[in-house]
């Protein structure tokens, strides 16, 4: 595996490393890397001859206040579980690469409404960040495929609708959530669980199965069961940041009857914030 940290490196290697006729795929990641991110890579080989991988522990997705200087940098691991998934090329590019002006007057791309809700309400520009470090990485590195986690499912549905308004050629791909045995959705972020929290954690996708299970046998008061799932959450000790039930299309509330709806839910644990959803395209 090649590893370049700086974009005019990036772009050289790319023009020695021409790819074959099934194209270049590409997975963004922020390192610290688990089977969740080794199955966007695995997908990633499945789909294309040439398959590179950013991490990038990007500054400008975090809020004041938020984990960037604790977030894990796990380098020389990532690097090895990289080779050995068969990734062919990885971007390691620090701060001064990507912001060589500083975050302040880095032009932004900014996706609204979906952005507004959820999580987007919760960690003001957190979106903004991602929207525009993924623009840059898509544009360093132009791949034919993009692969993102199906756990981040708003963070994939605001990219999709980015590539889509400014006309960017390249496929988005979602792949399905990576999950311990238990349920919890693998994240980084678990790594910051206490044992104690670490055994309460998989209750968030319970609730969502309780959710889902509830609607597939016929149960149409979406706000009342996201309701019993946040009171229910709160009383074995999660802060509940919202569990709600949204049209995949445009994010807003869903009704009885929409179909390609999910059940989106963030909730810390202590210091932990945790994020799930389950999407239901029919039922
Ligand atoms: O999902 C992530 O790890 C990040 O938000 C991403 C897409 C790599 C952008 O920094």
């Amino acid at each position: 595996m090649e590893i370049v940290a700086t974009p005019q490196a990036l772009r050289r290697q790319l023009a020695e490393q021409p790819t074959g006729p099934g194209g270049l795929a590409f997975v963004p990641t922020m390192g610290n890397l688990h089977d969740g991110h080794l199955s966007l890579v695995r997908k990633a080989l499945d789909s294309a001859d040439t398959v590179a991988v950013s991490i990038f522990v990007n500054p400008m997705q975090f809020a004041d206040g938020e984990d960037l200087d604790a977030y894990p940098r796990t380098l020389d691991r990532d690097i090895e579980l990289l080779t050995e998934a068969g990734a062919d090329l990885l971007f390691t590019p620090n701060v001064d690469a990507l912001y060589p002006q500083g975050l302040r007057t880095h032009t932004a791309v900014r996706v609204p409404g979906l952005t507004e809700v959820l999580c987007g309400r919760h960690r003001p520009g957190h979106f903004d960040g991602v929207t525009t470090v993924v623009c840059k990485l898509l544009n360093l590195v132009q791949p034919d495929i993009a692969l993102f986690g199906e756990k981040d499912l708003q963070q994939l549905l605001v990219i999709e609708k980015m590539v889509a308004d400014l006309a960017m050629p390249v496929r988005v791909e979602g792949v399905a959530t990576a999950r311990a045995a238990d349920g919890l959705a693998l994240s980084s972020r678990n790594g910051y669980l206490s044992p104690d929290e670490r055994d309460l954690a998989p209750h968030l996708y319970a609730s969502l199965l309780q959710i889902r299970d509830a609607i597939t046998t016929g149960a149409r008061e979406f706000q009342g069961l996201c309701a019993d799932a946040v009171q229910g959450l709160e009383a074995e000790g999660f802060a509940v940041d919202y569990c709600e039930l949204r049209r995949c299309d445009d994010l807003s509330l869903a009704q009885p009857g929409d179909q390609d709806i999910a059940i989106f839910a963030a909730a810390s644990l202590g210091s932990t914030r945790l994020i799930d959803n389950i999407r239901l395209r029919a039922y």
